[in-house]
């Protein structure tokens, strides 16, 4: 069992937050998250899931969203006094799904401002696993200067693209592709689809 962290920003597909959420739980993990306050907008907007800002309240609503007990917590933003806020306490992963520009601009740029990017600093200064799932199109030379920058400070910029070569049916097959992507960098099995070359 590790700990992951899972940011969910405001960028759109919140869906592909949450089911990585779900999928990891269901995995063994132990899973903490941080949203920010557009991310907790564009969850109601996408998904219908309303949570509330207190964060304390937000954590009960996710908890019996997901079923889950306390191997998911929630950390408030602006919470310095969390774990994930010290390399001494970095978690084994952060996954960053779905990740907004301007979250991503922030990580790139070291600010640190809030947990997330805080967090994000730490995992990478830590040399732990840092994946960013952006999301938005077209990308301006900013975006793609971020970006490089940071794969080339070691995060995985792992875009929201599913692929078709797949024969997707469903939306939720769409969000699987995305999902099992980020689990297979973790090196956390899933059937969420079907191995090239493999028999169905
Ligand atoms: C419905 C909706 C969809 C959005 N989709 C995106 C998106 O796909 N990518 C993006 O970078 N920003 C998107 N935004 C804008 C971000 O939410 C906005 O830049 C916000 O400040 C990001 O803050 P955060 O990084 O703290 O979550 C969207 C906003 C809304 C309301």
């Amino acid at each position: 069992m590790s700990r992951m962290l899972v940011g969910i920003t405001g960028a759109s597909g919140a869906a592909y937050g949450l089911r990585l959420v779900r999928e990891l739980l269901t995995a063994g993990h132990e899973v903490a998250v941080l949203l920010t306050d557009a991310g907790r907008k564009v969850v109601r907007l996408e998904t219908g899931l309303e949570l509330p800002a207190d964060v304390g309240r937000s954590q009960e609503r996710l908890r019996q969203y997901f079923d889950a007990d306390t191997r998911l917590c929630q950390y408030a933003l602006d919470d310095f006094f969390a774990p994930v806020a010290s390399g001494t306490s970095a978690p084994q992963a952060m996954i960053v799904c779905p990740c907004s520009m301007g979250s991503l601009g922030r990580i790139a740029a070291g600010l640190a401002d809030n947990l997330l990017e805080r967090a994000a600093d730490v995992v990478l200064k830590e040399g732990k696993k840092l994946i960013l799932v952006p999301r938005e199109t077209p990308l301006n030379a900013i975006h793609l200067e971020n970006m490089l920058r940071l794969c080339r400070t070691g995060a995985v910029i792992l875009p929201a693209m599913p692929g078709f070569y797949q024969q997707p049916q469903t939306v939720g097959d769409l969000i699987d592709f995305v999902v099992g992507k980020v689990l297979d960098q973790l090196g956390v099995e899933h059937r969420l689809f079907g191995r090239w070359g493999e028999k169905a």
